[in-house]
C-alpha cells in the first residue's frame, strides 16, 4: 500500500493494531503483539496512546515482544529499547508491564537470554501480527545483511552502516553498540501476520530490493515474499525508487477502490 503522507501510514497501521487488539478485548487469551522501535514506529506509538486515552482501546489483554535490544546498554539507560518503549508506549497506555517483553540482555547468558525469549513467544501461542521497521541496508529488526534465513533469536553483529544510521540516538559515534540480541528471520516469520513500514526516501533502496529483488540473505526483508500474510505500508517518498510502482497504485485501486486525490 504506497500512500500520501507519514501520517496516513500512522493511521492505517494503528487501525491495524486497534482491530487486532480489539478482537481479542473479550477473549481469556491476549492479544500477542510483535513491536518494533526506531523512528518509523513512533507515529503509531503516539496515535495509540492517543486512542488509548480517548478509550477506543485498551492494552489490558495485551502481550508484546519486541524485535531487539542493544547488549551493553542498561535497561534504565535512556538508549536502551526497554526504556524508548516506556518513554514512546508502555508508561502512557493501560498495559501491564509484565506482559512486555523486550529481550534480555544486561547482566545475563545472552544464550540462555535468547532461547527464554523465544519460549516465552512460544507460551503465549506466538506473535499474531508483528510490526516492522526496515533499516537502509534492509535489515529487519537487527537481523543484518548475511543473517540466515531460518534464524532464531541470538545474539548479532550491527554493521557499520546500521551503527551509523543509529548514531543520533546516541552523545557519540563510538557509543553506539556493536551487537544487539535480535528476534531471528526465522522467527518474525513465524508469525502469524505481519506489517512492515517505511517512511522517507532514504527507504525507497531498501524497499525495491525488499519486493522486486530476488530472495537473498544480502536484503534480509526479501524473505518476507515467503510469508503470506505480510502487509507493506509505505509513503510515497518511500516508494519513489519501485520498478512497477503505477502498476502497484493501479492494483491498490482495483483492489479496495482506494482513489488518490493527487
Ligand atoms: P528507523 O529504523 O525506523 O529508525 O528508520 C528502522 C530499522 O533500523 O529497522
Amino acid at each position: 500500500m504506497i500512500l500520501d503522507s507519514s501520517d496516513q501510514v500512522t493511521n492505517f497501521a494503528a487501525d491495524m493494531v486497534c482491530e487486532v487488539i480489539n478482537t481479542r478485548t473479550q477473549s481469556s487469551t491476549p492479544a500477542v503483539l510483535g513491536l518494533a522501535t526506531g523512528g518509523t514506529p513512533l507515529g503509531l506509538y503516539r496515535e495509540l496512546i492517543r486512542r488509548c486515552t480517548r478509550g477506543d482501546v485498551s492494552f489490558q489483554n495485551v502481550e508484546t515482544f519486541n524485535l531487539d535490544e542493544y547488549v551493553g546498554v542498561e535497561p534504565s539507560s535512556p538508549q536502551s529499547y526497554r526504556y524508548y518503549m516506556l518513554e514512546n508506549l508502555f508508561s502512557h497506555v493501560d498495559i501491564d508491564l509484565a506482559r512486555t517483553h523486550v529481550p534480555v540482555t544486561w547482566n545475563v547468558d545472552l544464550e540462555q537470554s535468547a532461547v527464554h525469549f523465544e519460549r516465552k513467544i512460544e507460551q503465549a501461542g506466538g506473535i499474531e501480527l508483528q510490526i516492522l521497521g526496515i533499516g537502509s541496508d534492509a535489515h529487519i529488526g537487527f537481523n543484518e545483511i548475511g543473517s540466515s534465513l531460518g534464524s532464531r533469536t541470538r545474539v548479532k553483529t550491527l554493521t557499520q552502516r546500521t551503527r551509523d544510521d543509529n548514531a543520533r540516538y546516541f552523545d557519540r559515534a563510538d557509543q553506539v553498540p556493536r551487537t544487539a540480541l535480535t528476534m531471528g528471520i526465522q522467527t518474525i516469520l513465524e508469525s502469524q501476520s505481519i506489517l512492515l513500514l517505511a517512511t522517507g526516501e532514504g527507504k525507497s533502496r531498501a524497499i525495491r530490493n525488499t519486493i522486486e529483488g530476488p530472495i537473498t540473505a544480502s536484503v534480509p526483508a526479501s524473505v518476507l515474499q515467503l510469508h503470506p500474510n505480510v502487509t507493506l505500508v509505505i509513503d510515497q517518498p518511500a516508494s519513489v525508487e519501485l520498478a512497477n510502482r503505477d502498476y502497484y497504485l493501479e492494483s491498490e485501486r482495483n483492489r479496495t477502490g482506494f482513489s488518490r486525490s493527487s
